[in-house]
Parts: structure tokens; C-alpha cells; sequence
């Protein structure tokens, strides 16, 4: 793509009924070959509008796509989950396969695919609600309706720091229907949504709707992950709206997990500062968090009430209005704020529907800035 032409920011403009007030396209930059000026431009506009979409980046490299996902935090070099303990057990493992030459670069989509990148002869499977959540929909269902899979920030959530930005690339993508995603939670909501689509809520907005007590409460409370979350939680199901877990007993117990070093458990704020605006997300990992610490040091740690208490925070921001449902084509490169918005996989292919695209992030260096902080 031609870098002659002076880079354009423009809002993604909201569907009628919505409300989305984040996002936007950027054209006239070729990632290939970034400049200091237009990373420095990308990088004010990602934290402006958190979610952007350059369009036509099909030519972009694994090694590009690296560069610019590493050049928000240079010195980080490893992939966001690190290396996946337990691979058996943990949720993330189907879902990954990473480029030989590349590797912070992983491939992820539908169906089989002779050769790409180095890779030969992969099957790649895209997950279904039904193998995560307490309830799907049912069969007769399935082709027209779906649901969110699992709303999330990409984030190892143990030891490692939860990586700034993740980028994503459209190599293949099949043709597309539409799907009703279906929320299922009484409240009778549901979205129309392009076949696989990403799904973007942005933690800004959650923040900003909250009665001011949630505010308040939302400032000066602390999030505790579990250790090692995604092999904790594999045992147990995902509520119908992809939005945390529903309480059974089911977490594998902590005595049978992979050996757990103390310092790496992480507990985080519950609101994290924008490095450009000052902004404040709601920003937490609903499915892997076990205990909330307030402010006058009182520990919750009754999961069941720990997961009531961030869906009822939570839940606003995913509602239809407020959800960017991005509709890919191939050549789409997102780039989106991990820190500031949660994100979700919607849908679900027919084996044959080949999709293919490539995923990016590295866990940082340091840990997000808390609502204390003072931005400079
Ligand atoms: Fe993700």
C-alpha cells in the first residue's frame, strides 16, 4: 500500500440504534514500513479510539505485524500467555498454532489448511459456545442464532503482565452470513451480527454508565486472579452471555493445579488509567477472576458473589447497543487496546469454511496504571 498519501483517522460511523462511541479506520499507512511520525500517529489514535481497522494489509508480514504489536512496549519479547502450562487442561490450548519464524505471531480461524507461513497440513478449529457455556442454543438454532463465546482481555493474568495492544489480521475469510447472537439472559436482548465476528465493548463506556457509588466502589477495589486461570477455570461453564462464569463448584480445586508460585498471582485494579486520555476502564477478566480486596481491606472471597458483583458492573457495557460487531473482510488488520476493551468471539463455521487469520500480542513490561496514577 502506497504511504504517499497522508494517513486519515475516521471514526467508524454506529449502525442505526447503536450507540458505540469507539473505533475508527485509518488509511493512508502502510504497516509494512512504519514510520516513526505514523507509529507515533497510531499509537494517539489507538488510545483515543481503541479499536482501529486498516483496511487492505493483506501483504503484511508476520514480522510487521510483530514490529508494530511490540513497538507499544519494546522491550516486551514474549507472547501474551507466555508458554501455556498444561496445555491439556488449559482452555487456550485448541486455539493456537504459532508461526515457525514468527512465533509471538499465532495463527488462529476454521477448517484445514495445507501451507501457510511455514505451517503445513493444520487444522484449525473455531470454538463454539457449546463447548464453554452452562446452556447453548438449541440445534435447530444453531445456523441462524449464536452467542457471544467468551467476553475477555488477551491476558496470561499470571505473572505476566496483561500485553498493552493485540493485533489481528484477516488472511481468509468465508463468505458471510449473519447470525443473531442471542444474550440469553432474560433480559431478552440479542444483536445481529456478521458470521465470526470479533465482538468490542469498550471498558470506558462500562466505567462511565455506573451509578456513582459503582464508580466509587469500581476506584478503590481490587480484582484477584486465579493461578493459572485457564486451566482453574476449564472444569467449569461460561454464563449465556460469554460474560464470566456461572458458579458450580465446578473451578479444578488449586491443590490440583500445575505448581503455583505466590508472586505471580495477580491482583489488579479494578479501573485502568488510559496512558493518553486519562480515562478511566472497567477493566477485568470476568471468567478468571476469584476474589475482590475493597478498600478498607475487607477480602471477598465467595465466588459466587465475587462473579454477581462484576457482571452487575459489567453487563451495561456489552448491552447491543454498545457492542461493535466487526463485519472482516480479508486484508483487515485490527489493532485494538487489550487494556481498554473486552473482546469476543461470535459464532460459529461449518468444517469447510476455511478461515484464517493471525493473531498477535506480548505480554508488557509493566502492569497497567492504576485510577492513583497521574498521567503526565
Ligand atoms: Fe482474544
Amino acid at each position: 500500500m502506497p504511504s504517499s498519501t497522508a494517513p486519515v483517522v475516521q471514526p467508524i460511523t454506529p449502525s442505526e440504534g447503536s450507540k458505540i462511541n469507539f473505533g475508527a479506520t485509518i488509511t493512508g499507512m502502510d504497516i509494512e514500513n512504519l514510520t516513526d511520525s505514523n507509529f507515533n500517529l497510531i499509537r494517539t489514535a489507538l488510545f483515543e479510539n481503541q479499536v482501529l481497522v486498516f483496511k487492505n494489509q493483506s501483504h503484511v508480514s508476520p514480522r510487521a505485524q510483530f514490529n508494530l504489536t511490540n513497538r507499544f512496549d519494546p522491550l516486551a519479547t514474549s507472547y501474551g500467555h507466555g508458554k501455556v502450562v498444561d496445555a491439556k487442561r488449559s482452555i487456550l490450548h485448541p486455539d493456537l498454532k504459532t508461526i515457525p519464524h514468527q512465533p509471538q505471531v499465532q495463527v488462529i480461524g476454521n477448517g484445514f489448511v495445507s501451507e501457510y507461513e511455514g505451517l503445513k497440513n493444520i487444522t484449525l478449529r473455531h470454538p463454539h459456545h457449546r463447548t464453554f457455556h452452562a446452556t447453548t442454543v438449541p440445534a435447530e438454532d444453531d445456523l441462524s442464532h449464536t452467542r457471544f463465546y467468551r467476553w475477555h482481555i488477551d491476558a496470561a493474568l499470571y505473572g505476566l503482565a496483561p500485553p498493552i495492544v493485540t493485533t489481528l489480521l484477516a488472511v481468509r475469510v468465508p463468505k458471510g452470513r449473519r447470525q443473531i447472537c442471542r444474550y440469553d439472559d432474560g433480559t431478552g436482548d440479542e444483536l445481529d451480527v456478521p458470521l465470526g465476528t470479533t465482538a468490542f465493548a469498550s471498558s470506558y463506556t462500562t466505567y462511565d454508565i455506573l451509578s456513582e457509588e459503582d464508580k466509587e466502589f469500581a476506584r478503590t477495589t481490587k480484582v484477584e486472579y486465579a493461578p493459572h486461570p485457564y486451566v482453574w477455570m476449564s472444569g467449569a461453564k461460561s454464563r449465556s452471555d460469554g460474560l464470566g462464569m456461572v458458579s458450580e463448584g465446578k473451578e479444578i480445586p488449586l491443590e490440583q493445579l500445575p505448581e503455583i508460585d505466590e508472586s505471580k498471582i495477580q491482583v489488579l485494579p479494578l479501573c485502568w488509567k488510559n496512558p493518553v486520555t486519562g480515562k478511566l476502564a472497567l477493566q477485568v477478566h470476568p471468567s478468571a477472576v476469584r476474589k475482590l480486596h475493597l478498600k478498607d481491606g475487607t477480602v471477598i472471597d465467595d465466588l459466587a458473589e465475587v462473579r454477581d458483583t462484576i457482571h452487575r458492573l459489567q453487563r451495561p457495557g456489552i448491552a447491543p447497543e454498545r457492542v461493535y460487531a466487526h463485519d472482516w473482510e480479508e486484508g483487515d488488520f485490527v489493532l485494538f487496546h487489550n487494556r481498554g476493551v473486552l473482546h469476543s468471539v461470535v459464532g460459529a463455521f461449518a468444517e469447510d469454511e476455511v478461515r484464517l487469520f493471525r493473531q498477535c500480542n506480548v505480554a508488557a513490561t509493566e502492569f497497567p496504571l492504576g485510577p492513583e496514577h497521574v498521567v503526565a
